[in-house]
């Protein structure tokens, strides 16, 4: 790594600026920190793709709906500096909260629609956050690319609508979900999961990869999928199936009907650890 670590705003734009002067492409990979495989990922190809890699590390309280879920999220600095610095990042960006909001912000971005379904549902002013934050950091990095993960598939297509809306330019790259060996979509919460319980986690991708299969065997009625791959649960005390849903992979709305490519998403809670994954489904023909 050539440059250490930013934690100003004022900081970030000065060292961007001098970049961008001599004509070179801004790659910015936001994340929460805790960096694993799937961060990987877009670390590698932000690398391939742009001349300076920045990423940027922020536990951002406003997209958290719940106290003790922002309490417990892992934070581990060091260790994730050491990834960057192996991933050859040019800028690693950790501003503390009161660098991205000194005061309580009077502007937020609110995403109808597209946030109203899957995580939207559930995690009341979680999307507002996530598109408020990744917004002020566009702005303050004005990359070229910005690189997300498939795994949070809604979080991707409310970002894209955001860009689309504020004329924002930077290409959105979206990154395939990197998975465990046995299927687990790889994410920060799994560090939560006893052994037991990581056992058992794999159900999600399971019950997802039941849906796909009764997608490509030309079943239409999505009710009826859903019905049939919950099924598949096992009958386990700390599994709770939160959603499993078809969408349209473009507008994130339910399906009822199933004509064409859908993404079947869910979300599941292991004990106190809540989980999500997701995979595109395609219909015969
Ligand atoms: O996907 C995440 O880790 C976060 O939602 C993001 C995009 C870094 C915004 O805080």
């Amino acid at each position: 790594m050539t440059a250490g670590v930013v934690e100003t705003v004022a900081a970030l734009r000065e060292r961007l600026d001098r970049s961008r002067g001599a004509g070179i492409s801004i790659g910015l990979v936001p994340t929460m920190g805790a960096l694993h495989a799937g961060h990987t990922a877009l670390i590698e190809r932000a690398r391939r793709e742009c001349g300076c890699v920045v990423v940027t590390i922020f536990v951002n309280p406003l997209q958290f709906d719940r106290e003790d879920d922002l309490r417990r999220y892992p934070r581990t600095l060091e260790a994730d500096l050491d990834t960057c610095r192996s991933l050859d990042v040019d800028v690693v960006f950790a501003p503390r909260d009161d660098e991205m909001y000194p005061s309580p912000p009077a502007c937020t971005v609110r995403v109808d629609r597209l946030a109203d379904h899957l995580c939207g549902r559930h995690r009341p002013g979680h999307f507002e956050g996530v598109a408020t934050v990744v917004l002020k950091l566009l702005q303050i990095a004005q990359p070229q690319r910005a690189y997300f993960g498939e795994k949070d598939a809604q979080q991707t297509a409310i970002i894209r609508r955001v860009v689309r809306d504020f004329n924002v330019p930077v290409d959105i790259v979206e990154v395939p979900i990197v998975r465990e060996p046995d299927g687990l979509a790889i994410s920060s919460r799994n560090v939560h999961l006893s052994r037991g319980e990581r056992r058992v986690a794999v159900s999600l991708y399971r019950v997802l990869c039941e849906v796909q299969r009764h997608i490509a065997a030309g079943r239409t009625d999505a009710a009826e999928v859903r019905r049939q791959a919950a099924a598949c649960l096992p009958a386990d005390d700390g599994l709770r199936l939160e959603y499993l849903e078809l969408v349209d992979p473009g507008n994130m709305q339910p399906v009822e009907r199933i004509t064409g490519p859908v993404r079947v998403a869910g979300a599941l809670w292991v004990g106190a650890t809540r989980l999500i994954d997701n995979l595109l489904c395609k219909p015969p023909g």
